[in-house]
């Protein structure tokens, strides 16, 4: 799930193409306690939505950002739908993990993107407020700026 304004200030910053992983069907609804009441039941089921697309051909690439929002403390269930079904394509690239959050930073996105994709190298994250990334865009394009340097990609 390639979140808003951090993944397109991450492709901005890299010139990278971007797939954005969106549910083949968009039964989410849109109140927030209603999605996180959806989204618990999916994680406690360990459910794996489909997602609508095709991805592109991931060989022309070694290194793949892959971020979303930290759900129930976790990767959206329809993450591992995508880890599980690219683990052998992402094989031998580096991932960089990133997530909007509200307070749990990265969450462990890294370890449990490293146990889905075990056979890929998983690389330095970044956690965004986002809220940050709704009302403070200049300073948050910074954050990314100044992270993408220190990967030295
Ligand atoms: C279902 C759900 C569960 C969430 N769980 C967490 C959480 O465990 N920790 C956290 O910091 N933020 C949590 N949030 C806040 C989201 O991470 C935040 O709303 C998101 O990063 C903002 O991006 P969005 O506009 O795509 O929702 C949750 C939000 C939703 C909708």
């Amino acid at each position: 799930m390639d979140h808003g304004n951090e993944g397109f200030m991450i492709a901005d910053e890299t010139g990278a193409d971007t797939f954005e992983i969106l549910p083949e069907e968009d039964y989410y609804p849109y109140t927030y306690d209603e999605l996180t009441d959806v989204a618990l039941q999916e994680q406690k089921e360990n459910a794996k939505p489909a997602y609508a697309g095709e991805v592109p051909d991931l060989d022309q690439y070694t290194t793949v950002f892959i971020g979303s929002p930290v759900w129930w403390g976790d990767w959206p269930m329809i993450m591992y739908t995508f880890f599980e079904e690219n683990a052998d394509a992402l094989a031998g690239k580096t991932l960089i993990p990133f997530s909007t959050n509200e307070g749990s930073g990265l969450s462990g996105f890294d370890r449990s993107l490293a146990s889905s994709c075990p056979d890929s190298t998983v690389g330095e994250g970044l956690a965004i407020r986002g809220s940050d990334a709704q009302n403070d865009q200049d300073n948050v394009r910074s954050t990314v700026n100044d992270w993408i340097s220190e990967l030295g990609l």
